[in-house]
């Protein structure tokens, strides 16, 4: 992805600068909030960092105090969700009491189904439920998609404008999504799964409904992201997070294209696209306009490094469950794990932080990062 932007507007293209936000009548303004750590966009970017930006997917959750009495004073997930001025105060959260480098809006991934015409529910102990899913090519044709289906989710933009004024430049706010297969995963089967056995039997039983699905679904989540953006979202992460499911081969024929469509389409910002498990694909990945390339914990980043080079910028990819260990071995792997990445890199965890991590396990992750020097 180029560095200054162009967006496709009816009148001709338009150049863009980063910091550029865009509504849909490309009509530019320029944030007027200054960002007084960018280290996390300048790493994202491909720029020289002084040692490693960290945040950690997951972040705005379960393991910090202040989220679970908020969370237990509502009806719910959704309203926490739902209520922006209660999803930006959760946000935050993290910034406050973790110091990490980056916000990540609150939300989720199934919001996208939601807003193509099947809702999903929270059980609390159980994880995400759809009481509707997909079982035929005529409720793929019902579907709502592209921006019909994204206009429905104004209380995410709301979110983000408020959470950036709220934030007032202290770091930069991650906007995201669910990647068009994992997506599919969830309307197909209406609810988690070991093998997502349901929604790959329609790849391969009926791969051009497949492709009809994923196209609909990637319509949406375009338009979704850029209208994102515009709210004042300074990167976009895309959330592969079943891609492991699939073969190689069904990796690069039924993920990979959509992906980078999306990626493709947003470019006022940088994209950091994590397929985790899709370790046989990364060339592939990095080659789908991401910006940055998220790993999972599997990957060993001095192989990733030879495989795709010092200057790619690279997220990850601490186990989770390394958090379970006593400090001295947080730090310690902590620091293994930055010598081997070396620079262009964003440190994170290969996956969401787990709800029974020890804060205090987190906190020594984060400052030991924040201490490290290249
Ligand atoms: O801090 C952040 O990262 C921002 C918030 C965020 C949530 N979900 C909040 C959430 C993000 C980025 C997500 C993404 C998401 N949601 C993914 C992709 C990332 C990944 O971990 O692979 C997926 C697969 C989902 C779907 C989902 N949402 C599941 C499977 C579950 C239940 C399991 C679980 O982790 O609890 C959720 C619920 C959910 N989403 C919670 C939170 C904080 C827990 C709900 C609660 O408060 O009880």
């Amino acid at each position: 992805m180029s560095q200054s932007a162009y967006l496709r507007c009816p009148s001709g293209n338009k150049k863009l600068k980063y910091n550029a936000v865009v509504d849909r009548n490309c009509y530019t303004r320029y944030r007027t909030i200054m960002l007084k750590n960018d280290l996390f966009l300048r790493a994202a970017k491909g720029e020289k960092t002084e040692r490693p930006p960290v945040w950690l997917m997951r972040q705005a959750g379960r393991i910090l105090p202040q989220y679970r009495a908020l969370r237990a004073s509502l009806s719910g997930f959704k309203e926490l969700v739902e209520t922006p001025e209660l999803a930006c105060e959760v946000t935050i959260q993290p910034v406050d009491e973790l110091g990490v480098d980056a916000a990540i809006i609150f939300s989720d991934i199934l919001v996208i189904p939601e807003a193509m015409g099947l809702p999903y529910e929270m059980i609390p102990g159980k994880g995400p439920f759809f009481p509707t899913t997909i079982k035929s090519a005529h409720d793929i044709e019902q579907l709502l998609s592209g921006q019909e289906a994204a206009d429905t989710l104004q209380y995410v933009y709301d979110a983000l404008r408020l959470t950036k004024q709220e934030l007032n430049g202290r770091v930069p706010l991650i906007g995201f999504a669910g990647a068009p297969f994992t997506i599919l995963c969830y309307m197909l089967e209406g609810q988690g799964s070991k093998t997502f056995s349901k929604a790959k039997k329609l790849l391969y039983q009926d791969p051009a409904l497949a492709h009809k699905l994923l196209q609909k679904i990637t319509d949406t989540t375009i338009a979704y992201l850029q209208t994102q953006v515009a709210a004042g979202a300074d990167l976009i992460q895309v959330f592969d997070s079943w891609a492991g499911v699939l073969t190689a081969d069904s990796f690069r024929t039924f993920a990979l294209p959509y992906m980078q469509q999306i990626a493709a389409s947003i470019e006022q910002v940088p994209v950091t696209l994590f397929a985790k498990g899709a370790w046989h694909s990364l060339p592939q990945i990095a080659a789908a306009n991401a910006n940055v390339v998220g790993l999972g914990w599997l990957q060993n980043p001095t192989e990733v490094r030879k495989l795709l080079g010092d200057k790619q910028v690279l997220q990850g990819n601490l186990d989770p469950c390394a958090l379970y260990a006593d400090a001295a071995t947080v730090r310690s792997m902590t620091t293994t794990m930055l010598d081997k990445f070396g620079p262009h890199h964003i440190a994170n965890l290969g996956h969401g932080v787990y709800p029974d991590t020890p804060l205090d396990s987190v906190k020594v992750f984060v400052d030991t990062v924040k201490q490290y020097r290249y």
